[in-house]
Order: structure tokens, then sequence, then C-alpha cells
């Protein structure tokens, strides 16, 4: 095995199953560490009998012996954090001397989540459909210089000051514009900094850990949340996460350079879906929606809604391919076609006459869009017991073969089923 540092994105709008390939990978890896996001993201990790789902910890932390981060581009409750800790231990996972968190995380607070609620609230019917769990606003105030870093929670005063800082124009906010309850910051101090207490353990330099140990020779890889469509700049905008999802953000997003990555891996399912509002160019609504929502189990993680379903959209992942600079992909929940007699592989857009092989540039153009398809055959076995390639139905074959022509993206790996054990490898990342 060679020493190989790797960056795992979605190519969809998350939900691909990365959780599940991070955790397979991370038997190569030493470090695996998150960049961006927060517990907006669910990763469902099945071993077994025990069905996990990881919102802040890296799914990496079911194996033995590796080291999970949290780059300081995450956005963190410690709420949340210390439940999911809890969890794992309550398993027998070990956590301390495993675990750690950059000192530059940004912490999300109580008044995050509920100006992300009543935000909502307000934008009435062009809401975004965020997860409400304060993430777009603690990234405001990151970016706004106004944000609470994990570090600062282990002073008192430094905390304090900050608080108030913070609450000024929050309150305000919430009392005079959008009619909810102000905050104490006397009732928050004491329990944030407790909180501080806490998480004083488990804070690092993620910069200087993972240069440190890239240096040493270990192997590292970055685990993106949510996916490239999502993100901040590149994705369908505004109905995105507040975060640059895309590989290139993972490297601010821990504190590493451009020069120590090999490859950057991505994750699609063998279908589309989407949760919350946004365009879906390639979304069945009902009928064969349904269906794939049902044998797929297409309900969100973390908010349990149900996932809009939809043909896999090649045009995208194209996109997805420039805008991470992929070098291979994952193929996820190919079990679940099993039993359409067609599937629709999207090619293009038809657009004011003419095929257009991107999304559109003006949102409000996404309306005039009509995907253009191609028809592959279907195949009515159940795979999910398979063990290669080779025992696919012909038909299952030749649909990820025109996968891998038509995005131009080799498979690495595809899955059938949830299980860890329920994947075949075709060409090994590690
Ligand atoms: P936020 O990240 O909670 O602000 O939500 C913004 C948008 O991103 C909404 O459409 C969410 O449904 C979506 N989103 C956020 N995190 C995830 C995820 O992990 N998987 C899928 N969709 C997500
Ligand atoms: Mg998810």
């Amino acid at each position: 095995m060679r020493k190989k540092n790797i960056i795992v994105v979605g190519l969809q709008w998350g939900d691909e199953g990365k959780g599940k390939i991070v955790d397979l990978l991370s038997k190569n890896a030493d470090i695996i560490a998150r960049y961006q996001g927060g517990n907006n993201a669910g990763h469902t990790v099945v071993t077994g009998n025990i069905s996990l789902v990881f919102r802040l910890v890296p799914s990496g932390i079911l194996n033995e012996d590796k080291i999970c981060i949290l780059g300081n581009g995450v956005v963190i409750d410690p709420v949340v954090l210390f439940e999911e800790l809890e969890a794992l231990q309550k398993i027998n996972i070990k956590i301390k001397g495993r675990f750690y968190i950059s000192h530059k995380c940004h912490i999300i607070m109580p008044y995050h989540k509920r100006l992300d609620i009543a935000r909502e609230r307000l934008r009435g019917a062009g809401m975004i459909g965020t997860t409400g769990r304060g993430i777009g606003p603690a990234y405001e105030d990151k970016v706004a210089r106004i944000g609470i870093r994990a570090i600062d929670l282990t002073k008192k005063d430094v905390l304090y000051e900050k608080i108030i800082l913070s609450l000024k124009e929050k309150n305000y906010l919430f009392e005079n514009v959008l009619c909810e309850n102000i905050f104490d910051p006397d009732e928050l101090i004491n329990e944030y900094f407790e909180y501080g207490n806490k998480l004083k353990d488990y804070l690092i330099d993620s910069s200087e850990f993972i240069n440190k140990s890239i240096d040493a020779g270990k192997n590292i890889m970055l685990e993106g949340a949510q996916g490239t469509f999502l993100d901040v700049d590149h994705g369908t905008y505004p109905y995105v996460t507040s975060s640059n999802t895309v590989a290139g953000g993972s490297l601010a997003g821990v504190g590493i350079g451009p020069t120590k990555i090999d490859e950057v891996i991505g994750i699609t399912k063998a279908y589309t879906t989407r949760v919350g509002e946004g365009y879906f160019p390639t979304e069945l609504k009902e009928g064969l929606g349904d269906a794939i929502r049902d044998k797929g189990e297409e309900y969100g993680s973390v908010t349990g809604r149900p996932r809009r379903c939809g043909w896999f959209d090649a045009n995208m992942i194209k996109t997805a391919k420039y805008l991470n600079g992929i070098t291979g992909m994952v193929v996820t929940k190919l079990d679940v076609l099993s039993g359409l007699k067609k599937i629709n592989i999207c090619t293009g857009y038809l657009f004011k006459g003419s095929i257009i092989n991107h999304l559109p540039y003006l949102s409000d153009d996404f309306k005039d869009i009509t995907p253009v398809y191609e028809e592959a055959e279907g195949w009515n076995e159940e795979i999910g017991t398979i063990k290669q390639f080779k025992d696919l139905p012909v038909n299952a074959q030749k649909y990820l073969v025109r996968l891998e022509q038509i995005t131009e993206i080799p498979i690495n790996i595809f899955s059938i089923g949830k299980d860890r054990m329920q994947t075949v490898t075709l060409k090994e990342i590690f």
C-alpha cells in the first residue's frame, strides 16, 4: 500500500452514502478529518445488526486505531457532539486519544438555531428547507467576525464578552423583527463555559497535527459533508448550505495545502436524491419517485423528511468532476434500481431550443429546462448478495459501464446494500 492522501466528496446533493464509504476506506487511512458542515450532516453506518447515525464525528471512529478530527471548517453544536460521543462510548468505542477538534472550530449557539428556524418562517414559500440546526447563522457569525470559537469556550471572560457582542444585534432582531424570545447572556455563559471544560481535552491545532502526520508518512482522508450542489459558491444557490462542500474547501477547512493531496474520490448514488427545497431537473414526482423512495428508504437521517428522488444526472456529475478534480467515483445503492424495466440517464438539458450541458446559471432559468434522457434496460434480479462485477445481471453491468462512459470518471467501488459488506471494489483506492 502506497502512502496516499485523499479527499472524499459527495457529487450530488448529499446523502450519497459517504458515511458508509468513509467507514470502508478508513481501514487504509490513519487519520480521517471532516472539513465543513456541522450536525446538518447525517451518515448512517450499518454493521451487522448495529445501525449508527453520525452527525459530527467521522464514521472512521468505528475502526480501531484510527484518529478522527473535526477540522477548523466544521461548526460544532456541543449539545449534539457530547450526545454523540456518549452514544459511541456506550457501545465501547474508545474516544480518548483518538478524537480531536480544531480549537478554531466555530460553535453553534442556541441563538443560531432559533434564528435559523425563525428566518425560514419569515421566508414562507421561498424557504430554503434548512435542517434547522443553526448551521447558516453560525457561519454568518464566523464571516461577520462575531463568531465564538471552540477555544473561546475555555475562558470565561472572553466567552462572556463574545456572547454579549453577538446578542446585541440578535436580541434586537428576535424582539423587533422575528417576534421571538430574546436570550439572557448570563444564562448562556455558565452552560457554554461548562461545555468548554468538557471540550478542552479534545482541542488541537488541526493544521499542525495533520501536516506533521503527513510528514511522518501517515495516510489522511478528508471527509466532506453534504454534496457538491449544496456548496455555497457552486451549488444551486440560494438552495444550498453555508459552507464550501467541494474538495477545494477541504484544504482551508483543515489547514493543509493543495500539494498534499493525491486523489479526490466522488460518491454518487446510482440515481439522484435531494432533501429540502430547490431545483432538481431529473426529479420524479409520483409513481417511480415514490417507488425509489420506498425501496431506497430515502428519508433524511437528520430530519426524517422524505427525500425527493429522480434519475441519475450525468450532466451534474460531469460538472462535479471539474468542481472537485475527481479522480475516481463510488456508485452507491445500485440495488435500489432492481426491478425497474427502464432506467433513464440524463445526458443534457433542452433549454430554449438547444441542448446545454451545464446547470442554468440564472436560477430563474431552471423552470425552463427539460432533461434529455438516454434509456437503459433494467434488470429484475435482486443483487444485494453478489460479490463481483461479473455476478451482476448483464443490464446492471451495462448500466455501470455506461455511467463511466458518459461521466468520464472511472468507478472504483459500487455498493449494493446498506451493510459494510455489500460493497464491490473494482479498483483499489489506496
Ligand atoms: P442547512 O445546511 O441546514 O442550512 O440546509 C441547507 C440545505 O442543505 C437544505 O436543503 C438541507 O436539506 C440541505 N442539507 C444540509 N445538510 C444536508 C445533508 O447532510 N444531506 C442532505 N441535504 C443536506
Ligand atoms: Mg446524510
